[in-house]
């Protein structure tokens, strides 16, 4: 009897939970798409896939509700509300609500975090890293490693069955040099002792799926597992970022790599914020985890863009021949040796770049936590606090309103006569606002060196590229196994 009373009570309870699911968002007045969680692990596509599909369903609505895990979410369609959650309303929306265990070192103290006190104070210390002069002065790392790669494209045989992983080699050299240097030992900038801790921590493997899913829809659960998101490299990460510093005190010439600004923040002290007399030691243990994080931001994403504009360029033979016409013109103009401002000037590769990001976003979504409870202006739809915001990027870029005829592959999108036409906040490739990604700079830089020193010794075998969906990932837009033929130029 007492077996048929609560199995009776634990019915009633999951109908009720289950109803009050169903109508949460409703009630607002927004339509509610159930199950998008459930379509992701099931359907072995992207996120930002389903998130378009949601998108493209509700075509007339400016909201779709939704629950990720227990989380009441909701995706934003209008750029208005888009630049609200991002820019103007940050002090409602200054967190993404992305959880990591407070005992993963390499996690819990990135820029990523939630924690808004530490993350100011960090990037306020961190984006000088990023200006245009340490990039100029930066820039003999990357050109040494965009010339190392071509060599190493040249010696690999079986390189066009491995596209994306040569050009993840890249990125991840190109980013361990310029944290690490390059010193006199190094023979080849391509043998990156790195390469196996970010391909493991970037992979969209089910694994990391699962962590992920965890972290953010039960932090609690994870917490009480211990799990860590980058544990397994904790120890090996930081002990190479205290031997290099170890090292590096004592040297008197500077090299302008990341090294050289975690000495000068060490040299200064506490770092501090005047504001609120909040401090955070200088350790080598928050300058590593700083350093991780660029390696984990930076690599994947950078080396997605590579390999969709070069799977694109070989599928646009007229694009293709336009881009190494500018190329051309430059080595020959220069003598072999493009400096950081003639990258700079390189202004069709940049339009190619542009166009390579608006059609596959390597982060295909953003979210946003609200944190104090407010309305959202285009609607004006009351969103509580620790609701979720999701701006679907992929479906954005891939939005006709915003770009006429968005499946065609076209840099005139952005000449410069064009740029006045890009609806703000409809283009999204590095985030908006405060938390956009502090890393673009760098990004673009180490994309177009790596692109131009390619398409300077090579050109593509001409294929189609029509991809019908992309690697099933939370965030990023991506296919793995696509490749493409180099062909050596005379
Ligand atoms: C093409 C390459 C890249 C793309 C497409 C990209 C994209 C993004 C995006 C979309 C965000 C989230 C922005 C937001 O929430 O508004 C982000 C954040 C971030 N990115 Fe990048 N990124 C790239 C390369 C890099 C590189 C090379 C680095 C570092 C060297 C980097 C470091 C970061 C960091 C630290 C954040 C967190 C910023 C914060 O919360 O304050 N990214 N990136």
């Amino acid at each position: 009897m007492l077996f048929i009373v609560l199995s009776f009570i634990f019915l009633l309870a999951g109908f009720i939970y289950l109803k009050y699911k169903s109508e949460y968002w409703k009630k607002r007045g927004v339509v509610q798409s159930n199950f998008v969680l459930f379509k992701f692990i099931w359907s072995n596509r992207a996120l930002p896939e389903i998130y378009k599909n949601v998108y493209d369903e509700y075509h007339k609505e400016s909201y779709v509700g939704t629950f990720l895990g227990l989380k009441p979410a909701l995706i934003i369609k209008n750029v208005q509300d888009v630049q609200a959650v991002m820019q103007s309303n940050f002090e409602n929306f200054h967190s993404r609500g992305i959880n990591f265990n407070p005992n993963d070192l390499l996690a819990d103290n990135v820029l990523f975090i939630d924690d808004y006190r530490r993350w100011k104070l960090l990037r306020h210390k961190l984006s000088p890293v990023f200006t245009s002069m340490k990039l100029k002065n930066m820039f003999y790392i990357m050109e040494r490693c965009a010339r190392d790669f071509v060599e190493f494209v040249n010696n690999e045989p079986d390189i066009s069955g491995n596209s994306f992983n040569a050009l993840y080699t890249y990125t991840t050299a190109s980013i361990a040099a310029s944290i690490f240097g390059i010193d006199t030992h190094t023979q080849n900038t391509m043998d990156s002792p790195f390469l196996k801790m970010t391909r493991e921590t970037t992979e969209p493997s089910f694994a990391n799926n699962l962590k992920f899913s965890l972290s953010n829809f039960s932090p609690t659960i994870f917490n009480l597992l211990n799990l860590k998101s980058f544990g397994k490299y904790e120890d090996f990460f930081i002990s190479f970022v205290k031997n290099v510093l170890k090292s590096r005190r004592n040297e008197e010439q500077k090299r302008h790599d990341f090294a050289d600004t975690c000495l000068e923040l060490q040299k200064q002290g506490t770092m501090r914020d005047p504001a609120t007399g909040y401090e955070i030691d200088a350790s080598d243990e928050i300058l590593a985890a700083q350093a991780f994080f660029f390696f984990v931001a930076g690599t994947d994403t950078s080396a997605t863009v590579m390999h969709f504009a070069l799977l694109e360029l070989a599928a646009n033979q007229d694009i293709l021949k336009r881009l190494h016409n500018e190329i051309d013109k430059a080595f020959d103009q220069c003598n072999e040796k493009l400096t950081y401002e003639d990258v700079e000037k390189l202004e069709y590769l940049d339009m190619v770049v542009s166009e390579t990001m608006r059609k596959y976003p390597p982060i295909g979504a953003i979210q946003r936590r609200c944190t104090k409870s407010t309305v959202l202006p285009y609607g004006q739809v009351p969103v509580n606090s620790r609701e979720i915001i999701v701006i679907p990027v992929y479906a954005l870029h891939r939005d006709e309103r915003y770009f006429p005829n968005p499946n065609l592959f076209d840099p005139e999108r952005f000449a410069p006569e064009n740029l006045s036409k890009i609806v703000k906040f409809s283009y999204l490739p590095f985030g908006e606002g405060n938390r956009m990604c502090i890393g673009t700079r760098f990004a673009r830089v180490q994309v177009k060196s790596g692109l131009a020193w390619l398409l300077r010794r090579f050109t593509l075998k001409e294929q189609k590229y029509e991809p019908n969906s992309f690697d099933p990932s939370f965030f990023s837009i991506k296919q793995f196994q696509a490749n493409f033929e180099f062909i050596p130029r005379n």
